[in-house]
């Protein structure tokens, strides 16, 4: 087709088949910016993405089950063609260990303790959650009650046999009723929010599918949040050496005012269904990647 600048690859999830339904209305905004935009597996060897303009891996749902095979084909794909969100960004963003550089930078965060194969730990009063320091989608997650610290210490060490460090966090039960926000963001700014109704169910166990499935409604972002949010987002990119193009900071409600739940800076549903316009802001947004503007 005369008329296309650029190529661009989505990079996804081989049987992708649960793909992003907001890809159309991306795909569209691209194309309006010049970009043919296209969607491959991202270990798909045959793949040449140098003959892209940009790889971006939107779409890389489930990746924390192959983690050091992703994050070496974002270094490889991060050399050979323009990934965005740069590979930098990808390797410090895969592990939840970044939630202790937020809070160093003063970024507030909900309470964690982080405990590594062979290490001791103690809960925390009431109920509280167990969970992968390396997960998307809430796989590995499990919220647990004050006498389950039993089951608790078995999944903890089931974490730790497959390598992983487990992080401990007291349950956020705000959440049950002011929901989980997240706030998106293009080019460090922000562009909408969507609230997300809770997700771990009490005594229901580790969550073992790949897909987050909470309820999802537009939402508009109090100004603390959007503060925390983008404090978070500053903090991120000074930590990861790069900035993020495409961004989602997840809040709860803690004691006295938001707190990151989590940086997503990977494969982070942008909810662009809700908030059409954002889709076009991010294909302006690459556009100025790509031509350097
Ligand atoms: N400390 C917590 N308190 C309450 N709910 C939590 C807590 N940690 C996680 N959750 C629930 O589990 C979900 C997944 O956890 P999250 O930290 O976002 O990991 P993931 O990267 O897998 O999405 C959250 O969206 C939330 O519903
Ligand atoms: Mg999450």
């Amino acid at each position: 087709v005369p008329g296309w600048r650029w190529h661009l690859a989505v990079a996804a999830s081989a049987g992708f088949a649960e793909l992003d339904a907001s890809w159309p209305l991306l795909r569209d905004a691209l194309a309006r910016r010049g970009f043919r935009a296209v969607v491959e597996a991202w270990d798909d060897e045959s793949m040449g993405w140098a003959s892209f303009d940009v790889v971006m891996p939107l779409y890389c749902w489930g990746y924390a089950t192959r983690v050091a095979e992703f994050l070496s084909w974002a270094e490889a794909t991060g050399g050979a063609a323009r990934l965005v969100n740069p590979a930098a960004v990808i390797a410090w963003n895969a592990d939840k260990r970044y939630l202790v550089e937020l809070a160093a930078d003063g970024v507030p965060v909900v309470p964690t303790t982080w405990v590594g194969p062979g290490e001791q730990w103690t809960p925390p009063a009431g109920e509280f959650v167990v969970k992968p320091a390396v997960a998307s989608g809430a796989a590995g997650a499990a919220r647990y009650a004050p006498s389950a610290g039993e089951a608790a210490d078995r999944h903890v060490r089931r974490l730790h046999a497959a390598g992983a460090t487990a992080m401990v966090q007291p349950y956020q039960s705000r959440l049950d009723t002011a929901g989980e926000t997240a706030v998106v963001f293009v080019d460090g700014q922000p562009t909408h929010a969507v609230r997300k109704g809770p997700l771990l169910d009490a005594g229901a166990g580790e969550v073992d599918r790949l897909w987050e499935r909470e309820a999802i409604s537009a939402t508009t972002a109090r100004a603390e949040q959007i503060e925390v949010a983008t404090r978070a987002l500053a903090s991120a990119g000074r930590r990861a050496g790069a900035g993020a193009t495409y961004a989602r900071v997840d809040l709860l409600d803690g004691e006295t005012g938001p707190v990151v739940l989590e940086v997503e800076l990977i494969e982070p549903t942008l909810h662009l269904l809700h908030a059409p316009e954002a889709a076009g802001r991010l294909a302006a947004a690459l556009a100025r990647v790509v031509t350097g503007a």
